[in-house]
């Protein structure tokens, strides 16, 4: 609507696997939209700032071992102990550039071999992204780019596995962006679907929750 107090902020997720640009082009977002004067902040899951997630980043660094099903909800714990403050944000009119969210938990997990439902069922009730940027790159390239940090599930074999369960969770509504191409190409196209979400959030867009 015209009163600015109901303008609300978009979720925006960016979804891939490793290596596929998610953080650097998050953060380039984040630039973006607040020199045009919007309300933004740039979020990431985990967020290991928690108790959660201090469990959780000790299980990727293997110093620590836990059964599947256990980091899985971990790593759903670790949304939901952030879902009022984002819910907060959101009504208040900041936008929330998030690097992984609860596609990223689904696609890890069931790349394991964990049934789908199973894994996609604590996170029902989550806030629904306005939208879901997937930074498509094959896993090989991925991995030809380095920097696979030594973490649990940097490992191409694995990254084969999560890129078939993205293909399965991944619907009409999902922006694929061809992440091989250069990162000025990137950003530009990034900054035009992400525009056009802002715009349609303040027009007054309701929310909604996981899986709509
Ligand atoms: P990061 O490298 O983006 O911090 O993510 C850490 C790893 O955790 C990455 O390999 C993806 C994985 N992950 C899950 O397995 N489940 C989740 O819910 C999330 C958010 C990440």
């Amino acid at each position: 609507g015209s009163n600015s107090e109901s303008k609300r902020g978009a979720l925006i997720v960016l979804e891939g696997l490793d290596r596929s640009g998610k953080t650097s082009q998050s953060s380039k977002l984040l630039t973006y939209l607040e020199g045009l004067g919007h309300s933004a902040e740039l979020w990431r899951f985990p967020d290991r700032s928690t108790n959660v997630g201090q469990m959780i980043s000790m299980y990727l660094s293997n110093k620590s071992q836990l059964d599947d099903h256990t980091i899985h909800l971990l790593f759903s714990a670790n949304r939901w102990e952030k879902r009022s403050l984002m819910e907060t944000k959101l009504k208040t009119g900041t936008t929330l550039i998030v690097d992984r969210y609860s596609y990223s938990g689904v696609a890890f997990s069931s790349a394991k071999g964990l049934a789908l439902e199973w894994c996609k069922a604590p996170e029902i009730g989550l806030l629904a992204p306005d939208l879901v940027l997937y930074l498509d790159i094959q896993p090989e390239k991925a991995a030809e780019r380095g920097g696979y940090g030594g973490e649990r599930y940097e490992q191409l074999e694995f990254q084969k596995k999560v890129a078939k369960c993205y293909q399965v969770l991944h619907d009409a509504s999902w922006k694929i962006i061809d992440a091989c191409r250069p990162i000025e190409d990137i950003e530009k196209q990034l900054q035009e679907i992400v525009l056009d979400c802002v715009m349609t959030c303040q027009k007054g867009k309701p929310l909604s929750n996981l899986w709509s």
